[in-house]
C-alpha cells in the first residue's frame, strides 16, 4: 500500500495548477510517504549452475524523521541479513506472509539517522522475472543465457525494492558473470566484452523499478552510429544489424515530433526466441524478440513502439497499473506517428487498420467486462490482467480522437508540453484529464462534446465517435479475399507487391469462410507453412488448426517449441483447445515446450489449457 502526496515539480513553475496527486498503488507494500528509495547500488554474482543471483542491494533512502520502518516489496527472495549505514550495523526485519502476485511486505527496522540500508540476499531458481536458458535455447547453442523481465511487478523477484511505478531512483551495479559472457543492463553500458566478467553500470536518470533490467549471454555488438546500435548473439548479429538499420532514422523522427531523446544511447538487444514479449522498453536498451527479424524489415514498428516509450512511459510514467493506458495508448499513438514519418501515411494506415480490426475483436470477446474501460480497477488482481488491446489500441484511438478534434498541430504542441512538464515523473488518469482540460480543451464545450472524454476513459467498449481509418493498400487484400471467397483459385489472385501487412489482412479476411479443402491450394500458392515471417506464420497456423490441415502440424509443433512470445502462443493454444483432439495434442506439445517458456507465458498458457503439473 502507499500514499504519496506531491505536486508535479515543473508544474509549480508553469502556468497551470493541478490538484495535489495522492497516489495509491494497490500493487506495492511500499510506504514512500514514510521512507522512500532514492538510489540503488547493486552487486550481484550470476550463477548459471544454481540459477541464482546472489549479492547485495544497497539502498539510499530518504525518510521522515519520526519513521522507524522501511517497507519494501520482495517475492521469492532469500534474505540473508540486513545492515544499516556504511558501518554495517546489523538490524532486524520482518518478511510478511506472501500474497499471490504481490509477494511479501519486507519491513526493515531503521535507526533515527538511517540513510543507507544494505540487504544481503539471493534470488530463488523459480524467480518469475528471470529466465535462465540452456545453451540449446540460444542461437549459438553453446553458452547459457539469462534475461530479466521486470514489468509489471516482477522486479521484486530479483531485487528487494519499492516496486511501484510511482517511485523513481537512480542506480549503479556491479555484475559478475562467467568471463566469456557479456552483461548488459538498462543503464550506461559498455559495448564490448570484458575479460574478467566484471561489468559496471551506472544509471544517472531516475527510473521506476519495472525498468530494471539485466541480460547475460554470448553477445556481440554492431554500431549504427556513436549512440545507437544492436546487440545480438554472434550468429544472429548480421541479420539483426540489417533488419534494424533504420533505428537512427527512427530516433530522429521521434525527436522531431516530441522533443529530445533524453537517455544518452539507444540500443536494441535481440534475445533468444523464448522472450515472452515482442519488446520491452528498458531504458537505453530495448529488449526484443528475434521473431521480428523477418528479413525484409516489415516488423520494425515494434522498435518504433519501444523507442516511443522513451517518452511515454519511461519519461512520463503511469502512476499505477490502473493507469497503464497512459503508457501504452500514448506509445501506440507515438509509434504510429514515427512510422508515418519514416514510411508514409499509406504504411501507417495499414498498421492502424490491422490494429483496429484486432481491437474490435477484443472488445467483442471481452463483452461486458469492466476491463474494457481505459481506467482499470486491478485491485486484488495481477496487473497482467490489464495487458489487453484496450490500453494499447482503445488508448491510441482516444488520443487520435482528440487529435482529430483539435487538429494535429495543436495536439502535437500539447503532447510536447506534456512530456516536458512531467519528465521523470509519474502521471495518473485523473491528473492527465485535468491537464488536458487546462491546456487543450479549456472549457470549450463544443470540443468536449465532440471528444466524449468520460465515455472513452470511464466507459466500457468503444465510443460511437471512434475514428474510422481507411487503408487503400489493404483494400487490395480485401479484393483478393473476396475473389477467393467467390471461388477464384488462390494461384491466380493479384498479390504482386504485397507486404506482410497485406498478407495479414488477407488471411484475416478469409478466416471465417475458409474450409479444409481450400488449405492445400492456398499453401501451394503462397507457401505459408514455410514462411519465415512469424506474424504471417502465426495467423496461418491458426487457420491450419481450425481446418485440420495436418501437413502444417510439424511446423506448428516446431513453432510452439522454439518461440515463447506470448502473443503468438496464446491464440495458437486457444485454437487447439477448442476441440478435444486438439486439446490433447496441445497438452502433448505443451509438456515438451513448457520448460522452455518464461514464467509470464507459462502462467497464461497454464490457464488456457487448465494445465496442472
Ligand atoms: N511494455 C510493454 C511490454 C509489457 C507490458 C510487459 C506489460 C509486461 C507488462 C512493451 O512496450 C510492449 O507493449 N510490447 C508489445 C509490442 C508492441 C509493439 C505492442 C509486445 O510485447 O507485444
Ligand atoms: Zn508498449
Amino acid at each position: 500500500m502507499l500514499c504519496n502526496v506531491r505536486m508535479p515539480a515543473n508544474a509549480q513553475q508553469s502556468t497551470f495548477k493541478l490538484s495535489p496527486m495522492i497516489i495509491h498503488d494497490v500493487h506495492s507494500f511500499a510506504k514512500p510517504e514514510e521512507a522512500v528509495i532514492k538510489h540503488l547500488s547493486l552487486q550481484l554474482d550470476v550463477s548459471f549452475e544454481k540459477k541464482v543471483l546472489r549479492g547485495k542491494a544497497v539502498l539510499t533512502i530518504e525518510k521522515k524523521e519520526n519513521t522507524g520502518k522501511l517497507h519494501l516489496d520482495a517475492r521469492d527472495l532469500v534474505i540473508e541479513k540486513i545492515t544499516l549505514g556504511t558501518n554495517e550495523e546489523m538490524t532486524t526485519f520482518k518478511l510478511g506472509e506472501p500474497v499471490p502476485f504481490l509477494g511479501s511486505d519486507l519491513e526493515v527496522d531503521l535507526a533515527a539517522s538511517t540513510t543507507q540500508v544494505n540487504i544481503y540476499y539471493s534470488t530463488s531458481p523459480g524467480a518469475a522475472a528471470l529466465q535462465w536458458l540452456e545453451p540449446a535455447q540460444t542461437a549459438g547453442g553453446k553458452r547459457p543465457f539469462l534475461f530479466t523481465q521486470s514489468q509489471a511487478i516482477l522486479a521484486r523477484t530479483w531485487i528487494p525494492l519499492q516496486d511501484s511505478p510511482n517511485i523513481r531512483f537512480t542506480y549503479d551495479a556491479t555484475i559478475s558473470c562467467p568471463h566469456d559472457l557479456m552483461a548488459l543492463m538498462s543503464a550506461e553500458n559498455s559495448t564490448s566484452k570484458n575479460a574478467e566478467g566484471h561489468y559496471r553500470f551506472n544509471m544517472p536518470q531516475a527510473i521506476p523499478s519495472y525498468l530494471m533490467a539485466l541480460s547475460v549471454g554470448d553477445l556481440d555488438f554492431h554500431a549504427y552510429t556513436n549512440t545507437c546500435g544492436v546487440f545480438a548473439e554472434p550468429s544472429m548479429l548480421e541479420a539483426a544489424a540489417a533488419e534494424f538499420t533504420d533505428m537512427p532514422e527512427m530516433i530522429r523522427a521521434a525527436e522531431s515530433l516530441y522533443g529530445k531523446y533524453r537517455w544518452g544511447r539507444y540500443d536494441l538487444l535481440v534475445l533468444p526466441p523464448s522472450f515472452p514479449f515482442g519488446g520491452m522498453e528498458n531504458p537505453r536498451i530495448t529488449f526484443a524478440t528475434p521473431t521480428i527479424i523477418a528479413g525484409d524489415r516489415s516488423l520494425v514498428s515494434l522498435v518504433a513502439h519501444e523507442l516511443a516509450h522513451s517518452w511515454s512511459g519511461n519519461l512520463v510514467t503511469n502512476a499505477t497499473w490502473n493507469d497503464f493506458w497512459l503508457n501504452e495508448g500514448f506509445t501506440v499513438y507515438f509509434e504510429t506517428r514515427i512510422m508515418e514519418k519514416l514510411y508514409g501515411k499509406d504504411y501507417a494506415d495499414m498498421l492502424t487498420v490491422l490494429s483496429y480490426e484486432e481491437l474490435k475483436q477484443t472488445v467483442k470477446d471481452m463483452g461486458d467486462s469492466a476491463d474494457t474501460k481505459l481506467y482499470l480497477d486491478l485491485k486484488g488482481r495481477d496487473p497482467d490482467d490489464g495487458v489487453t488491446d484496450i490500453a494499447y489500441q482503445k488508448g491510441r484511438f482516444f488520443l487520435t480522437t482528440i487529435e482529430q478534434a483539435v487538429g494535429r498541430e495543436k495536439f502535437d504542441e500539447f503532447v510536447n508540453r506534456y512530456f516536458n512538464d512531467f519528465a521523470f515523473q509519474s502521471m495518473d488518469t485523473r491528473h492527465f484529464l485535468e491537464y488536458l482540460e487546462l491546456n487543450l480543451l479549456k472549457g470549450n464545450e463544443e470540443l468536449k462534446k465532440k471528444i466524449m472524454v468520460d465515455e472513452w476513459v470511464y466507459g466500457k467498449g468503444l465510443p460511437s465517435n471512434c475514428p474510422v481509418i481507411k487503408s487503400t493498400e489493404l483494400e487490395k487484400a480485401a479484393i483478393a479475399a473476396n475473389a477467393m471467397k467467390g471461388g477464384q483459385n488462390p494461384a491466380s489472385l493479384q498479390t504482386s507487391g504485397w507486404t506482410t501487412h497485406h498478407w495479414l489482412y488477407f488471411l484475416r479476411s478469409i478466416r471465417d469462410s475458409l474450409e479444409p479443402r481450400n488449405m492445400a491450394a492456398l499453401d501451394e500458392a503462397f507457401k505459408f507453412t514455410t514462411s519465415g515471417n512469424s506474424e504471417i506464420l502465426c495467423d496461418w497456423l491458426q487457420l491450419c488448426i481450425r481446418n485440420h490441415y495436418e501437413k502444417a502440424y510439424p511446423a506448428l509443433e516446431k513453432f510452439l517449441i522454439t518461440v515463447g512470445r506470448r502473443k503468438f502462443l496464446k491464440p495458437l493454444y486457444s485454437e487447439m483447445a477448442k476441440t478435444p483432439e486438439g486439446k490433447k495434442r496441445a497438452l502433448e506439445i505443451y509438456r515438451k515446450a513448457r520448460p522452455g517458456y518464461h514464467a509470464v507465458t507459462v502462467q497464461t498458457i497454464d490457464e488456457i489449457l487448465q494445465f496442472r503439473k
